[in-house]
């Protein structure tokens, strides 16, 4: 029978554990989440486990990252689930700090990413978010010292925030960013997705839909603008509330306006509901 992670909720077990990885030089990866977890963690985790001996992935729901009008209080938390999930993974350690843990009373230091962090993407709509996860990563980074740690390309902005905060602090980890896992239908799996009604489930996929359009139509050289806008309003006729569809610089996310301008990444973010959905796709 699969064994289950040796759970770690304080930062000196933590230590303890990771001490006795090192001394046998044995190499770690990390995959950070929030819990909740799906398939779309479950091939980080995969991964992970390619990389190096031994995999940590730590489950913390970050308050930081969240403004209070959004979904800290209601995000779900699936601790029980997660840990089976783990166990079946072959997970070797979880790393589940409470808030008090992460964020000691006094804490008083927060990571403030520029760069792709003010694209004017996700940042627009979630102006403290980016804050948030420089220092949550950079806190779990420190805590662990991986020399891997493994994203998903799901939250494509936030991957660039975090390789590049990696590299500006000089912190020795390989950042690995994989691939979106996919319903059938195409819509990206989401911890939030489960907040959908089954009418705004049968909307979904048009997300992923538009973005495979537009992103075929930029390829054979239709003009960039033209195409996002005729993706708006097809995303508009989905039953979202969009906050942006664009097209972007796949490394600087600077905005492009044609083929020539680099490789590119098509990103859209929309409201269905009460809930808000992330995507992306290449170019
Ligand atoms: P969370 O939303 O739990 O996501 C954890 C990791 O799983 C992220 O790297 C995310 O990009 C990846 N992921 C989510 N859905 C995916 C999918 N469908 N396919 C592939 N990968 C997917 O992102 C966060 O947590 C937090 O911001 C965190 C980085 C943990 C900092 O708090």
């Amino acid at each position: 029978m699969a064994q289950r992670p040796n759970v770690n909720r304080t930062i000196a077990t933590l230590r303890s554990t990771l001490s006795g990885f090192r001394a046998k030089r044995q190499t770690v990866a990390l995959v950070p989440t929030m819990g909740a977890l799906h398939r779309g963690h479950l091939a980080l985790v995969k991964e992970a486990q390619k990389r190096a001996r031994r995999v940590v992935v730590s489950i913390f729901v970050n308050p930081t990252q969240f403004a209070p009008h959004e979904d800290f209080g209601s995000y779900p938390r699936r601790f029980a689930a997660d840990i089976q999930a783990l166990t079946e993974a072959g997970v070797d350690v979880v790393w589940a700090p409470s808030p008090e843990v992460m964020y000691p009373a006094g804490f008083s230091t927060r990571l403030a990413p520029d760069g792709a962090a003010l694209a004017g993407l996700e940042d627009k709509f979630r102006p403290h978010f980016f804050g948030g996860v420089a220092t949550v990563v950079a806190k779990l980074f420190t805590q662990v010292a991986p020399d891997f740690a493994v994203f998903g390309q799901k939250d494509y902005q936030q991957l660039r925030v975090v390789t590049q905060m990696a590299k500006d602090l000089d912190l020795p980890v390989k950042i690995v960013g994989l691939p979106t896992v996919r319903e059938k239908d195409g819509l990206a799996l989401s911890s939030r997705n489960i907040y959908l009604s089954e009418l705004e489930r049968g909307h979904a996929p048009a997300l992923y839909r538009t973005l495979k359009t537009s992103a075929e139509r930029i390829k054979a050289g239709e003009p960039i603008e033209m195409v996002l806008e005729e993706g708006r309003a097809q995303i508009e006729l989905a039953e979202f509330d969009l906050d942006y569809l664009e097209a972007r610089h796949a490394l600087t996310l600077a905005p492009v306006t044609s083929v020539k301008d680099g490789p590119i990444r098509l990103l859209v973010a929309a409201k269905i509901g009460k809930t808000r959905l992330i995507d992306n796709l290449a170019v």
